[in-house]
């Protein structure tokens, strides 16, 4: 009887020291998970500005390709930016404009004009050139799936993904399914979008590019484009973390953007003057076309090349 108790008891000794074990290791694993900073979360804390190379590396490549994102690569920029639309099925697909006359063949292919991309399938639009346009060289590129490349950029990158058209609810599936939520950075012209975005998935750090073409159904003038503690206040409340401008900002609302915790990143800075002044305004990014440039001009203005992250 007394040697079945000391069992019993050594029994739930063991029981809680291995409970011990697996809570403390637990803890442990949370702490890591929770000290581990993700990628699009060290970006915003980079200690130098960041290099974005737009489309992939658009001023060499077929834009928005594979390709493209290839000889991004080449040129290690901080983030590689895309475009997406959604297909008439459903699948999002990587592509900027909403037809798809100017940067495939579909035109000569399928007849007509202003062909939109939401008007065929993925399995369709996969059979168009999209690389011929730009290069001969390129024949035989084919329009990437946002799967595609995005999986292709993350291997070694981080992806700057634009959503051009589609449903938050299709995007966070996405990047849930394969745990890319935070290991990417999402922007959009779409204010509603990103709150949506915000709503269903909180900690994934987000863009907002503006100026919007329209509001309320009116074009803007340029002195209502330019970045402002308006336009500020409006970014912050769709949980976005960046704003995304074009050129017309001011040295005063970067400061201004800065103190509501917002990075500020340009758009898109070809020129080294041009990016030489956004700089020395303060910003945080530049979204280039050439990023191989844009380091030559960060380089000259005495930042070194090293990791962001
Ligand atoms: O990343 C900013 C920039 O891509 C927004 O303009 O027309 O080139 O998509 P757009
Ligand atoms: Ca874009």
């Amino acid at each position: 009887m007394r040697r079945v108790k000391m069992v019993l008891m050594a029994r739930t000794r063991l029981h809680g020291l291995a409970g011990f074990l697996l809570l403390s290791g637990m803890a442990a694993n949370l702490k890591s998970a929770e000290s581990a900073e993700s990628p699009a979360e060290a970006l915003l804390r980079s200690g130098r500005p960041l290099v974005i190379a737009h489309r992939g590396y658009s001023a060499v490549a077929p834009e928005n390709t594979l390709p493209s994102f290839q000889l991004a690569k080449a040129a290690a920029p901080d983030l590689i930016e895309l475009d997406y639309h959604h297909a008439r099925d459903g699948v999002p697909v990587v592509i900027h404009d909403e037809t798809l006359d100017r940067t495939t063949d579909a035109v000569a292919k399928w007849g007509g004009s202003k062909i939109r991309v939401d008007s065929r399938t993925a399995g369709e639009l996969q059979t168009l050139d999209a690389g011929k346009w730009f290069d001969p060289r390129f024949a035989g590129t084919r329009l990437p799936t946002l799967r595609e490349a995005v999986a292709f950029i993350q291997k070694d990158h981080v992806t700057l993904i634009e959503r051009k058209a589609g449903d938050p609810t299709t995007l966070v599936k996405l990047l849930r399914e394969h745990g890319w939520v935070n290991q990417l950075v999402v922007q959009s012209f779409d204010w509603e979008f990103l709150t949506g975005l915000h709503q269903l998935e909180p900690k994934q750090v987000l863009g907002a590019l503006g100026p919007p073409s329209k509001r309320d159904g009116r074009r803007l003038t340029d002195a209502e484009k330019a970045l402002s503690v308006e336009w500020i206040d409006g970014a912050v409340k769709t949980g976005a973390r960046i704003v995304v401008w074009n050129r017309q900002v001011s040295g005063e609302t970067v400061v201004a953007a800065h103190a509501r915790g917002l990075k500020v990143w340009v758009y898109t800075i070809n020129e080294p003057a041009l990016a030489e002044q956004l700089l020395e305004l303060g910003v945080d990014g530049i979204i280039t076309d050439n990023p191989a440039l844009m380091w030559r001009t960060l380089a000259l203005r005495g930042w070194k090349q090293q990791a962001a992250r």
